[in-house]
């Protein structure tokens, strides 16, 4: 399949089949593939709870109106977007920090002038802080329906769920905010995916 038939093929799909697991090697794949999306100065703000349990999946099921794919679709992602991923300490920007000095793109005495950039940037309110986690993640989650899609795989991105209510019963910490939640698998045997749904134009998408 090549990307052009990947965005057309892509579906938020409704009905997954119960009977066909996902290959953990598979599944390691698509997220590794998932994640060279892009994000700002490379920072990855972004981490998954993968949910495989039935008994965890149906709680989920419960804080998520009760949608039946939770626990129809074997793998569930809960997508996290790290509001600190922007700090000092930050494990994700220390490795880019070090990755920028060892690739020569930065030189280790311009670690103050790299920190400063990305607090000016999303440390300077809490808007600012969670928008910059949210964009980079839902980045991440786009490019991983993709990859997921290019392995012959159907998801479905969720946002039907009690944030809150998902965040403390999975002990998720404070930092994180949850765009989205992620169902991976195959897709129900016997059941036709309905026509894609009405996109907005190339005109109606300019703003006038
Ligand atoms: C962030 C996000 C949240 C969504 N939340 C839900 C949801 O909670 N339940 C649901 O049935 N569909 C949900 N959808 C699926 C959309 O309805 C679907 O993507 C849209 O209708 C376009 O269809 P397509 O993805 O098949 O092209 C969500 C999609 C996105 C991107």
């Amino acid at each position: 399949m090549n990307f052009n038939e990947i965005l057309t093929k892509r579906r938020a799909v409704n009905y997954f089949d119960t009977e066909r697991d996902v290959d953990e090697e598979l599944l390691k794949i698509v997220i590794e593939n998932g994640a060279k999306a892009p994000s700002s100065y490379n920072l990855q703000p972004w981490k998954l709870k993968v949910l495989r349990d039935n008994k965890q999946k149906a709680v989920l099921q419960k804080l998520a109106f009760d949608q039946p794919k939770i626990t129809e679709a074997p793998v569930i992602l809960i997508v996290l977007a790290d509001r600190d991923g922007w700090k000092e300490g930050n494990n994700s920007l220390e490795s880019v920090f070090k990755d920028f000095v060892s690739s020569g793109k930065m030189q280790p005495d311009q670690r103050d002038w790299f920190l400063g950039a990305t607090t000016g940037l999303y440390g300077r309110d809490t808007e600012a802080a969670q928008a910059f986690a949210n964009k980079n993640a839902g980045l991440f989650a786009m490019s991983l329906m993709y990859s997921a899609s290019a392995q012959g795989l159907e998801t479905h991105p969720m946002d039907g769920f009690d944030h809150d209510g998902v965040k403390k019963e999975f002990n998720i910490p404070d930092n994180f905010w949850i765009p989205m939640l992620i169902a991976v698998g195959y897709l129900k045997p016997g059941v036709k995916v309905h026509p894609k749904g009405w996109r907005q134009s190339y005109n109606d998408m300019l703003l006038k």
